[in-house]
């Protein structure tokens, strides 16, 4: 496979961007051709330990350059192909079997970031670190006391792909649009994250006073109780459907990138390292925070209501519980 120093240098090169992805499986893959297809980046690295992986999955993305934005794509299972990225994505994990939680994953993952992070904070010393590796909130406040990093360079996906989900099913419960939908999942990326119904809105309106259009229910506190459910179990529905989960976290992980790239200043869920957020810190966790391009530099006071608040702070306790396992 191409070492690094094998891509052709070209014409001299203006200062381009670049994105490094950690894990060539099925989310590292489907977030390389996600950034591919959406033109994110000039370059594309994909790191994986397995390199006859990594370099099908090169070649198989470098064959649609034709129909994509000009860029390179470029992977080893030398970490050095991530040397100076702007932004390293590490997706690389034990994978989420049928019935298992994303906590249950945490011993396994914590030791590969161990292994991982400090080679790449090595060659990418100046780049914002977004972990999307489950159990995210774990491996993120993991990752930070590992890497050393400051907390606004290295952040998790957390709940970007459970605030889609839950607006995918909300817009279809109410017969609107996806982009009408304002609304948030908060907490873990996991069992215990909540729904902030009483921030959330449709096309200027506050959801909770949602007049239903003609032949669609009401969201009343049944409907919302069932939608959060579905939210929340659909990662396990499509594990056991296809034993991953990975075009939806690919396009959300994607978008945090561009986020920072586009230095956009975006509302988004990150999961971040928590410093008294309504109370709440020690603990990296999803509030809705704004991502630009030095990484995650605020979260937003988003009002909440008793039930909402008291459901953040069981989150966080349910996260702190899983890092004081592993001495954290
Ligand atoms: C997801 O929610 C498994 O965390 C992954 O799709």
């Amino acid at each position: 496979m191409a070492a690094p120093s094998d891509v052709p240098a070209g014409r001299p090169a203006a200062r381009t961007t670049k994105i490094a992805i950690v894990g060539a499986g099925a989310v590292g893959s489907t977030l390389a051709f996600a950034a591919l297809t959406r033109g994110s980046a000039r370059t594309i690295a994909l790191h994986d330990v397995n390199s006859a992986k990594v370099e099908a999955e090169v070649l198989d993305l470098r064959h649609g350059l034709m129909f994509t934005s000009q860029a390179h794509v470029i992977g080893s299972d030398d970490v050095a192909v991530c040397a100076d990225a702007d932004v390293v994505v590490v997706t690389a994990g034990a994978k989420q079997k049928p019935g298992q939680t994303r906590l249950d994953l945490a011993e396994g993952t914590i030791g590969l970031m161990r292994q991982i992070l400090p080679g790449l904070v090595e060659v990418a010393p100046d780049a914002t670190y977004l972990m999307v590796t489950n159990p995210v909130d774990v491996v993120t406040y993991a990752a930070l006391q590992i890497s050393g990093l400051p907390r606004e360079r290295l952040f998790g996906s957390g709940t970007v792909l459970d605030s889609s989900r839950l607006r995918a099913v909300l817009a279809e419960r109410c017969g609107v649009a996806v982009a009408n939908v304002h609304a948030y999942i908060a907490g873990e990326h996991g069992d215990s994250e909540i729904a902030l119904w009483s921030s959330a809105s449709i096309g200027g309106v506050p959801l909770l006073d949602w007049e239903p259009l003609a032949g669609y229910p009401p969201i009343d506190a049944e409907v919302r109780a069932q939608v959060h459910r579905e939210v929340v179990d659909s990662a396990y529905r499509i594990i056991a459907g296809k034993g991953a989960t990975n075009y939806a976290v690919g396009l959300a992980a994607t978008r945090i990138i561009e986020a920072v790239l586009k230095d956009e200043g975006r509302v988004m869920p990150v999961s971040s390292l928590l410093d008294g957020y309504h109370g709440i810190g020690d603990v990296c966790l999803s509030v809705p925070s704004l991502v630009d391009r030095r990484g995650v530099t605020s979260s937003v006071p988003v009002p909440m209501s008793d039930d909402e608040l008291a459901g953040l702070r069981a989150s966080a306790d349910s996260v702190r519980g899983v890092l004081r396992r592993f001495r954290f």
